[in-house]
């Protein structure tokens, strides 16, 4: 498999991870520095605020006290000493509204409408107010308290006093520069992060989905060499094993294509060619004629047996076949299959000895004698004369085991493996054999009707055992 370069197409699996993760850290980042940010700026806020409440709460007593006996110089002096120019402001105004002193004289100056200065009115009425407000003449923003200096239920006047908040803000954006800042590089290097990311998880996809095009135009000769411990390497065994049991499926396609020609093409040229000798003369000999006869007819119904049996192959491999099931007796089936065989046993001399329990099958009786008769065929078969075939059930948790034992030459365990695929046989030359569908028919038949089949030889010169497991209907 090729792995190395590998080429990112623009709406590829690479793009949209990539993507979403940049997008995704990018965000999170985002979220998390508004919300420090705001957070910062919230804190700072009422910590100054806090801070100049309680300030002009300290100044307004002393104020207070100078007001109540009418010591208004004391009053002037303290509203002058506690401001400094820019930074705090303070001024005093007396309960009818008018100004009384202030820290910054230059800019009170120019004011005439005091009433419109933030939290002068509401404190003329009792009303103690401080926030954000917009510096009188300036267009800083500035903090602000504006409170009633009251003694014994009397009004004395309002302490107004604000702070300017241009150097914090001035700082505020600094550290909103820096946050910014280290946004991007966060996002940068995420980015860089995810792009590694991104093409590591895509690589294995993009090489699956070329395998998987590859085994879609028919090349099953490719291996995908990705381990990986998770789904993504999963799939990939499952794809190797995928393209394996389809190149091993195309394999055996080919050797029953091949099979199949070949097995037809002996019976079909034996016939031409003793056709053409009868058409030659033969038919003029009477005795050669009748060998040729027979022959032909010979070669035909063997042709014929073949092309029915490569028909109830593919039928029933292609699950075309429909079971015509119903309940049957197995004494019964076993019955049958002995009577079929029975003269053929006699006339070369082999015995038989049957043992079967009483039990019911739900199964197509038909197809069941068919896949008994093509093991049966195959133990006389092999038997030499004057031995016996054993046929033995035993019920083994709710199924039956049928044994069919002959006392053959057995099988090599060489062969053992191979017995029941399509056109094998262990005499290869085929001399006096048959094709090699017998077994592949019987064990279609079996396994569609949920059971088994297996074979086993003790060896050489010790028989062969074919055991049928069947599901059991019914005790009887
Ligand atoms: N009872 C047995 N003893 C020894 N060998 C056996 C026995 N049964 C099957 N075999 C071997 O298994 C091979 C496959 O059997 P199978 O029934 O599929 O084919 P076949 O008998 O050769 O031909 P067909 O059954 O199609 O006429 C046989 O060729 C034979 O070599
Ligand atoms: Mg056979």
């Amino acid at each position: 498999m090729d792995w190395s370069p590998i080429r990112i197409r623009w709406n590829s699996i690479y793009r949209k991870l990539l993507v979403t993760y940049v997008a995704l850290t990018a965000l999170g980042t985002s979220i998390l520095a508004i919300y420090i940010l705001w957070s910062f700026y919230g804190y700072f806020m009422k910590s100054r605020q806090a801070d100049l409440d309680a300030w002009s709460a300290a100044l307004g007593e002393s104020i207070a006290d100078a007001l109540e006996e009418k010591d208004l110089d004391r009053a002037k002096l303290t509203v002058q000493r506690y401001g400094a120019r820019e930074s705090v402001t303070l001024r005093l105004f007396g309960a009818d509204g008018h100004l009384l002193s202030t820290s910054a004289p230059e800019i009170d100056r120019q004011v005439s409408d005091w009433y419109a200065v933030a939290g002068v009115k509401e404190a003329l009425q009792n009303k103690f107010t401080h926030g954000v407000a917009k510096g009188i003449l300036s267009n800083d923003d500035r903090l602000f308290v504006a409170k009633p200096i009251v003694r014994n239920g009397q009004m004395l006047g309002v302490l107004r006093m604000s702070i300017t908040l241009d150097q914090f803000q001035r700082q505020f954006r600094s550290v909103i520069f820096t946050i910014l800042g280290t946004l991007v590089f966060t996002v940068l290097l995420c980015a860089v992060i995810s792009e590694r990311l991104a093409r590591n998880m895509a690589r294995p996809i993009k090489a699956m989905s070329s395998f998987a095009l590859q085994i879609g135009q028919g090349h099953l000769d490719g291996n995908l060499s990705i381990h990986q411990d998770d789904e993504i390497g999963q799939l990939a065994t499952e794809l190797n094993r995928m393209s394996q049991r389809l190149a091993s499926l195309e394999k055996e396609r080919r050797a029953f294509l091949a099979n199949v020609s070949h097995e037809l093409r002996t019976p079909v040229s034996n016939v031409l060619v003793t056709v053409e000798a009868l058409a030659n003369g033969a038919i003029e000999e009477p005795e050669l004629r009748d060998r040729f006869l027979h022959t032909a007819q010979d070669e035909i119904s063997r042709l014929s047996r073949l092309i029915q049996d490569l028909l109830d192959l593919g039928r029933l491999e292609a699950g075309v076949t429909l079971l015509e099931e119903q309940p049957l007796r197995l004494q019964d089936l076993i019955d049958r299959a002995v009577r079929a065989v029975e003269s053929r046993m006699r006339s070369q001399s082999v015995g038989i000895d049957v043992e079967i329990p009483s039990v019911q099958l739900y199964g197509d009786p038909e197809r069941l004698l068919q896949a008994f008769l093509n093991i049966l065929d195959n133990a006389i078969k092999h038997s030499i004369p004057n031995s016996t075939v054993f046929i033995v059930g035993k019920i083994e948790s709710g199924q039956i085991g049928v044994q069919i034992r002959d006392q053959g030459p057995g099988i090599s365990q060489s062969d053992l493996p191979h017995i029941f695929e399509q056109f094998y046989t262990v005499d290869r030359s085929r001399q006096g054999s048959g094709t090699g569908l017998g077994l592949a028919i019987a064990r279609r038949i079996v396994e569609a009707h949920g059971g088994s089949i297996v074979a086993s030889s003790k060896g050489e010169g010790k028989g062969a055992i074919f055991t049928i497991h069947l599901p059991i209907d019914k005790l009887l």
